[in-house]
């Protein structure tokens, strides 16, 4: 499984890739509206950082002004990836981005039946939101192994991305489900590495070589 880094902050991301552990990155309008930067400027320092697709956002709610975004958009860079939401507008425009090769990330999908029309659409990926889904009450998760199982019968090279990941179980229940890609924000990432034992073990080794003649 793919880990993405679920930010649009270029420290996080610098560090996260620093440690070699990410293979790509997703920004959305309110991550990137935190760094209080200019977007190009950003996106083209994000590029620059990570060698793997970068996720932004069209924001326009018409597929000629998603396909027209899209189309500028993946001009930055090879590897941008344009998130399009999932309503009808933005499978038409997928459509019509997927046969200029432009590739697509199809965002807000709650359901299986979303992810479904999104890969018949053509998206390069899907990102099904599971902490959002487990907010109100409903097992996030399930709906990823249940896109995962119908992606793999049909062979559809869509890629599923899960998204709005809030804890370390989450990305393991992630790759236990077979998904593509996990993105995973910055804290969760650092909570990854973390074991007492690691740290007990590490201090007492680091002690015992104190007491070895040298
Ligand atoms: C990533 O593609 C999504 O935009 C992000 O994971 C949403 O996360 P949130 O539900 O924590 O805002």
């Amino acid at each position: 499984m793919k880990i993405f880094i679920d930010t649009a902050n270029v420290e996080e991301i610098k560090k996260a890739n620093e440690w070699g552990v990410i293979d790509g990155v997703t920004t959305n309008p309110s991550l990137v509206a935190k760094e209080g930067r200019e977007f190009k400027e950003l996106v083209r320092e994000i590029v620059n950082i990570v060698d793997g697709h970068i996720s932004v956002e069209a924001i326009s709610t018409n597929a000629e002004g998603m396909v027209k975004e899209a189309v500028a958009l993946s001009e930055w860079s090879q590897n941008i990836v344009v998130k399009i939401p999932m309503i009808p507008e933005g499978l038409r425009a997928v459509k019509i981005l997927n046969a200029k090769s432009v590739k697509t990330n199809v965002t807000l999908v709650f359901s299986v039946n979303q992810a479904l029309l999104a890969a018949k659409a053509g998206a390069t990926y899907v990102s099904p939101f599971i902490g959002r889904l487990d907010d109100i009450g409903h097992e996030g998760m399930q709906i990823v192994r249940d896109m995962v199982e119908i992606f793999n019968t049909y062979n559809f090279k869509t890629e599923v991305i899960v998204a709005s990941i809030r804890h370390p179980l989450h990305v393991i229940e992630a790759a236990k489900a077979g998904a593509h890609v996990a993105t995973v924000p910055f804290k969760v990432i650092e909570k990854m590495f973390k074991h007492p034992l690691t740290d007990i073990g590490l201090e007492r080794f680091l002690e015992d070589w104190e007491k070895i003649p040298k």
